[in-house]
């Protein structure tokens, strides 16, 4: 028996979580697979209950399980960066999930605020999910002298950075270290070329501000290199500004993408938008050899939330995505199947695609075309 705890999460996290469940409950009878699961009420809610954002006994519980399905995190009612930080980058930081690989598949049938029609838009994204500047140092100083010692602790090292400012004057400043190190680079590096080589992909485009960030994205460009050579896969040098002007002009172009962790935080919503909509990307928090969350790309919508707007393709295909991790790569595909079908009927769109249909509706067409034919 697999495990899988669940963190549905604030906002419309909880409705597409229960989409997603739907549709694995299908599977499951379907191929006849072991799963069980279990919910884990993290959010918003159980913090304003509570005051607790994510206890270590918690995280105990959830390290027993074989992977994780997440909805969204953030919640107006909570100070930005309390549960995104606190919960989700807690998340992928503990269980080291250094791999955030984001598909960006335009679907047939699916329209694209690209002109032209039929557009072969299937890009994969290997986002770096541990360092640069979501490592969480910094701070605000205002006037005078300040000494802070910031401390950035993950399995394979730890940091110490003493920071001392003398500020002139009664100026106030907010400063944040982005950190890459070796060991970060090269294993995010040595995940996308062998994935470049599994898939045939010729190609692996670098994202960086390397002409900028000297430092930092200098260190990711040799690991770049070192890996294009370790695995006889090409590799491009591309900056995150022009890989935003090339992914509108020509998506074509793009095979797989390996970027560092905010770039690729940002290309992958403008992907989501080429691919017809927020509501549709999915995505997986790797850590090879250890625990696994999936999750949609998209947030938690409190503009659309309670509403049965939400589109649950996202979070369907993420479910999918987690298959697959699990091992059980044929009801994952029965279920990327189905949602490709539905898609191409061209019939039902949710509000992020542009059309009307509601959250439910749009899961009940996926458990349709799932059924044995
Ligand atoms: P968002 O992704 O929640 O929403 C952006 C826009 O896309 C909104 O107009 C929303 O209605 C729409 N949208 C998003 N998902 C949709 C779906 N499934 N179906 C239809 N429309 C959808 O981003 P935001 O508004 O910038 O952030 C809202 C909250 O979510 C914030 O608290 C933010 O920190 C958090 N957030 C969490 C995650 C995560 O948990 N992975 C990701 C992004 C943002
Ligand atoms: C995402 C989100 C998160 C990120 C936030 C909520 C911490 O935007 O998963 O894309 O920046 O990684
Ligand atoms: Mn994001």
């Amino acid at each position: 028996m697999q495990k899988v705890g669940v963190i549905p999460g604030d906002g419309i996290g909880p409705e597409v979580v229960a989409e997603a469940r739907r549709v694995l409950e299908k599977v499951i009878e379907l191929r006849n697979l072991e799963l069980e699961f279990e919910e884990f009420p993290l959010g918003a809610g159980h913090y304003l209950k509570t005051g607790e954002v994510l206890t270590e006994e918690t995280l105990q519980r959830l390290s027993r399980k074989d992977a994780l399905l997440l909805g969204a995190m953030g919640d107006p009612r909570v100070k930005p960066g309390i549960l995104e930080k606190g919960v989700l980058l807690r998340l992928r930081f503990h269980f080291d999930q250094y791999v955030n690989l984001r598909p960006v598949r335009l679907y047939e049938g699916v329209p694209s605020p690209l002109s032209g029609s039929n557009r072969k838009i299937d890009m994969l994204f290997v986002r770096e999910n541990t360092e640069d500047f979501y490592v969480g140092l910094g701070g605000r100083v205002k006037g005078g002298l300040s000494n802070s010692s910031l401390k950035l602790t993950r399995r394979a090292f730890e940091a110490k950075f003493d920071v001392g400012i003398d500020l002139k004057d009664e100026e106030e400043l907010a400063f944040q270290i982005g950190v890459i190190s070796k060991h970060g680079a090269r294993r995010v590096m040595d995940f996308a070329f062998q994935l470049a080589k599994k898939n045939g992909i010729q190609l692996v485009t670098s994202v960086d501000k390397a002409n900028v960030l000297t430092d930092m994205y200098g260190l990711w460009r040799e690991a770049c290199e070192e890996a294009s050579a370790k695995y006889g896969v090409a590799k491009e040098f591309l900056y995150v500004d022009a890989v935003s002007l090339h992914m509108v002009r020509n998506p074509e172009r793009f095979g797989l993408l390996v970027a560092p962790n905010l770039f690729g935080d940002i290309l992958t919503d403008l992907g989501a938008a080429l691919q017809g909509g927020l509501g549709l990307a999915p995505s997986g928090n790797i850590n090879p050899a250890g625990v696994s969350m999936f999750e949609p790309v998209h947030g938690s919508a409190p503009d659309i939330a309670g509403k049965g707007m939400a589109n649950p393709l996202g979070a369907i295909l993420s479910s999918a995505m987690m298959l697959e991790t699990l091992g059980h790569v044929p009801a994952a595909q029965d279920i990327e199947e189905a949602v490709k079908r539905v898609l191409k009927s061209g019939k039902h769109m949710t509000a992020d695609m542009g059309g009307k249909t509601t959250t439910s509706k749009m899961t009940d067409e996926v458990l349709a075309e799932l059924a044995p034919r």
